[in-house]
């Protein structure tokens, strides 16, 4: 909880909006939909968006972070290790919150009934996982790399490919849903949803680093990707609110 010794509520700094996407990019089909027409109201920060929420109804699994260890069988694909740090708007290490990630397997597809291009479902991959930062704000994954999909966007339109993201951090206001890419991704320049955040620095900041440190030798390559929940230094949300 977060107050001031005045018993004031102590808020977050409101996010940079030149580290998010904009709010209308109008490549990205969709975003035309859903932008508000009007004005936003910018409603203060009280006691309930600086505390909770707490996480506590179902615990974690055993399996959870290991996406590969989720049925009887291996999944097919490039295994990886995904791995990096959750920090606060100051730098510091964010303990105890619960990371998700969600993706598509190797052929890029979704378990998912409104995803149903021709590609092949893999029946050792449910593709969700989920996992809590240790004390220094560490969160780890082991899963396939995901393969990039055709969306109907526009012609001929792949998504790179992408992990999915969800931290809840210390408050509402902390919530973060994003996209993790990997290095080098031929599609980047074609992505409309990578490219509605206009700050290059921003952008960067979503794509994972390749670390030979985090390899494991005849066994997996290693990512690194540190999420930033607030700040000038934050990692892009999938949308802008
Ligand atoms: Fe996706």
């Amino acid at each position: 909880m977060r107050i001031g010794i005045d018993n004031r509520v102590i808020g977050y700094r409101r996010i940079d909006p030149s580290t998010q996407p904009e709010r209308l990019y109008e490549p990205y089909k969709s975003t035309i939909l859903r932008t508000p027409r009007k004005p936003l109201i910018q409603l203060p920060h009280t006691l309930s968006e600086v505390t909770g929420p707490l996480y506590g109804h179902n615990p974690i699994g055993e399996t959870d972070n290991d996406l590969t260890r989720q049925h009887t069988g291996e999944p097919l694909g490039e295994r990886i290790i995904v791995t990096g740090r959750v920090l606060d708007e100051d730098g510091r290490a964010v303990r105890n919150t619960l990371v998700e990630i969600w993706q598509a397997n190797a052929a890029g597809r979704y378990l998912h009934p409104v995803d149903q291009h021709p590609a092949p479902l893999d029946p050792n991959f449910t593709g969700a996982g989920r996992t809590f930062t240790d004390d220094e704000g560490r969160y780890k994954f082991i899963t396939i790399k995901p393969g990039a999909y055709p969306w109907r966007n526009h012609h001929n339109a792949w998504r790179p490919a992408h992990i999915h993201f969800s931290l809840l951090g210390p408050a509402l206001v902390t919530r973060l849903v994003t996209q993790m890419y990997f290095p080098g991704d031929p599609l980047f320049p074609l992505d409309p949803i990578f490219n509605s955040i206009h700050n290059e620095q921003a952008r960067q900041r979503l794509i994972s680093r390749f670390d030979i440190d985090t390899t494991q030798p005849e066994w997996a390559l290693g990512y690194q990707f540190d999420i930033v929940l607030r700040g000038r230094e934050a990692t892009p949300f999938e949308e802008a609110r």
